[in-house]
């Protein structure tokens, strides 16, 4: 009895030191908050855990559109309009907005990007975005249609028909300024 009641008792004072812990290193400002400061232990890994659990049980499994010509056309466009500042366009430098990020927006039309993503993962993504990491979520300011084409966009941004990537391979503005970051 008596060396139960030890163990419970400390595991309480256990539990009270970790959340003790807990507070003075956000409160005394241990904890990195700088985009260019390092990750926070497990900082990385709790976030992918809890977002790939949400998106793997809310995300569509069927894809309300196929990935034709002009769905693709005008997925390029919204891309052009609303990602590629922090996504990137082929062959350029990212701009100075993504380059002071944290996390880096990933590049989406170049190296595998989300290609090995279903498109319902991606769409999910776009509609709701991603808390504390600067993903802004589009839903309801892209239409449920627009939110499908930029999604079928970037799952299928290794095998895009060419007039697609021409449009895409046009630099944009901003990036006469982008300076080369690594
Ligand atoms: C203001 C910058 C910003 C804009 C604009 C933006 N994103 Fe993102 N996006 C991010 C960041 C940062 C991440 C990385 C989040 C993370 O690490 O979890 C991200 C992640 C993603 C991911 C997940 C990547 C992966 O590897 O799983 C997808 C898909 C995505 N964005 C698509 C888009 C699309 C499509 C648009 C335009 C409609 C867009 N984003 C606009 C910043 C942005």
């Amino acid at each position: 009895m008596r060396a139960f009641l030890m163990l419970v008792l400390g595991m309480i004072l256990g539990a009270a030191a970790i959340v003790v812990g807990v507070y003075f290193y956000f409160a005394t400002g241990q904890a990195p908050v700088a985009t260019s400061a390092f990750p926070m232990p497990f900082e990385k890994k709790l976030a992918h855990w809890a977002l790939n659990a949400t998106v793997g049980r809310e995300m569509p499994k069927t894809v309300p559109l196929q990935p034709d010509d002009a769905n693709l056309a005008a997925g390029a466009q919204i891309y052009r309009e609303h990602c590629a500042v922090c996504h990137g366009l082929p062959e350029q430098k990212p701009t100075l907005i993504a380059a002071g990020m944290y996390p880096r927006p990933p590049k989406l039309l170049e190296g595998k990007g989300v290609t090995d993503d279903e498109p319902g993962e991606s769409y999910w993504k776009v509609a709701n975005g991603i808390r504390l990491t600067g993903m802004p979520g589009f839903r309801p300011r892209l239409s449920e249609t627009q939110m499908w084409q930029v999604s079928l966009l970037v799952a299928n941004a290794d095998k895009l028909p060419k007039s697609v990537h021409d449009n895409l391979s046009v630099p944009m503005v901003t990036d006469e300024k982008a300076v080369p970051t690594k």
